[in-house]
């Protein structure tokens, strides 16, 4: 079954050592919780994939405790070299062409001539990555298509008995996944997902950033962007300025309805990175509290468009899109 441990120097040495030798650890990130494996054993890959059943066309996000580890598997540019000073460690991840040499499996890169690096911040998952010296590969560690998890519990009510261990770091600070810029062309820095890292943040350090769906000639759209993603059981609808009395609400700001019988403010002080950090608990919270009371849906207050806002507008789209038959929760391996 599933082991849970904790941060303490065992636990870490213990999660090190499984996934050293191939094994899945779940480990807390500042973003979400990852669903880890060597990503230089095509086998653990695969086993993530499944673990996940994740359509196996995504390619997943390489790992490392420093930049210098991660520019070992990929060619990086001047820009590169620019934003992992700036931003690393932290929520940004850059796609690059793939090192001639990287050791990272095809299975781990789909394929794909170029490779997603990252380098997440926060103690226990550097003093991890520090101890396994091995890019690993960590998909958000949920099953395909659901909430992302924000602390190890929610891990465990997805992936139970489907991994080795959960390493356990409390809650994470950011809440939503890294911001993907695919730069393996300098000249033309595209937003691949929108995430911890805001956009403004990103302007401020490469000038102008290309949107995938607004230019006509830029690099394909990042396989990830499946329309239907973080979906909650309930139906969501979004901008809502009411409440229904069959609905549950997402709540941001202090202009909350007050007819909503069960409700989750994202944050009354109308904070976006404290909005961001409860927004994974909230949908799941949501959705669970919901169905017990046979509620119809999940309402969601508007958003703001700038900073963090643009993350989780991105989240809630997903989560609110028209969505093929979901599998149910206790599907069978
Ligand atoms: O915050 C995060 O990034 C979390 C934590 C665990 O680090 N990880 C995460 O991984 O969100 P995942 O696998 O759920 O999302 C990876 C995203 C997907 O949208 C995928 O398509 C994109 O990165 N991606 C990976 N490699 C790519 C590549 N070579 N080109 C374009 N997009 C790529
Ligand atoms: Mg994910």
């Amino acid at each position: 079954m599933t082991n849970l441990l904790d941060a303490s120097s065992s636990g870490l040495q213990t999660a090190a050592r499984i996934l050293r030798e191939g094994g899945l650890v779940a480990f807390g990130t500042e973003t979400v919780y990852g669903l880890g494996g060597d990503a230089t054993q095509p086998k653990t890959v695969a086993r993530i994939f499944e673990a996940k059943n994740r359509p196996r066309f995504n390619p997943l996000i390489s790992h490392f405790a420093d930049a210098q580890a991660a520019f070992t598997q990929v060619v990086a540019n001047p820009l590169a070299h620019k934003l992992a000073d700036t931003f690393w460690p932290g929520p940004l991840t850059l796609i690059l062409p793939r090192a001639p040499h990287s050791t990272v499996s095809d299975l781990a890169a789909d394929g794909l001539p170029t490779l997603a690096v990252r380098v997440p911040k926060g103690e226990t998952v550097q003093a991890l990555l520090k101890l396994v010296q091995r890019p690993i590969a960590a998909p958000s560690a949920n099953r395909s298509g659901r909430i992302s998890p924000s602390d190890a519990a929610h891990v465990l009510e997805e992936l139970d008995g489907r991994i080795d261990a959960v390493l356990d770091s409390g809650p994470c600070q950011v809440g939503v996944e890294s911001t993907v810029l695919d730069i393996s062309n300098p000249e033309r820095p595209t937003l691949l997902r929108p995430g911890g890292i805001t956009l403004e943040a990103l302007q401020a350090v490469c000038g102008t950033i290309f949107m995938p769906e607004t230019e006509v000639d830029a690099a394909p759209a990042s396989p990830g962007r499946l329309l239907s993603h973080y979906a909650p059981h309930l139906p969501v609808r979004l901008n809502a300025t009411d409440v229904a009395p069959d609905e549950a609400l997402l709540a941001f700001g202090n202009t909350q309805p007050s007819e909503a019988a069960i409700s989750w403010n994202l944050s009354e002080s109308g904070n976006l990175e404290e909005a961001a950090a409860r927004l994974f608990t909230g949908l799941r919270t949501l959705d669970k509290q919901g169905q017990s009371h046979h509620l119809r849906g999940i309402a969601v207050q508007p958003i703001p468009q700038h900073g963090l806002g643009l993350a989780i507008q991105d989240r809630l789209n997903r989560a609110a899109a028209p969505r093929p038959a979901l599998p149910p929760e206790d599907l069978p391996a």
